[in-house]
């Protein structure tokens, strides 16, 4: 099983979007069974308030015939270390704040996830910046070559 923990600011728009989209590759792939998909926050503003997904977020994904479920976001927590093999930050700022939370990477877990790609960059927040179908095409770039990346690395996963 391989546990893929996404991670952004708030939970509400681009790791959750993430989540989604990963769990709609996997699930296509035929590999469901083989993963633990999830994701959270770096702030506790929005659990805190109980905020769910973003309704932009929930359109995104409906347009793209993505299946998910509403929820509120949950902030990440030290012990996510230890429960994940793959953690992803979006931007260079959320990998900070997630050094911050777990103390150190020492069995290098921790990821942006275009670091995957061959562009490797922040996915820029658009909560603040407002693109919801740039961080979607940058979302669903960064699931294909992070589910790439874990298959070359689980070759036994490849059916
Ligand atoms: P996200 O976007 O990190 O992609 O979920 C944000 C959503 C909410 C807030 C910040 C970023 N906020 O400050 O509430």
């Amino acid at each position: 099983m391989v546990k893929v923990l996404f991670v952004c600011l708030g939970n509400i728009c681009r790791s959750p979007m993430a989540e989604f989209v990963m769990k709609d590759c996997v699930k296509k792939r035929g590999l469901e069974s083989n993963f633990l998909i999830d994701s959270a926050a770096t702030s506790d503003y929005n659990e805190k308030y109980q905020n769910r997904i973003y309704p932009e977020v929930k359109e995104i994904l409906k347009e793209n015939h993505i299946p998910f479920t509403d929820r509120v976001s949950k902030q990440m927590r030290k012990e996510d270390y230890h429960q994940f093999d793959y953690i992803l930050g979006m931007d260079e700022q959320n990998i900070r704040d997630i050094l911050h939370i777990i103390g150190s990477d020492l069995e290098h877990k921790v990821y942006r996830l275009l670091d995957f790609t061959e562009k490797p960059r922040d996915i820029i927040d658009p909560w603040y910046y407002g693109n919801f179908d740039a961080t979607y095409e940058d979302v669903k770039y960064g699931c294909e070559k992070l589910l790439e990346f874990i298959l070359n690395s689980n070759q036994e996963m490849i059916k």
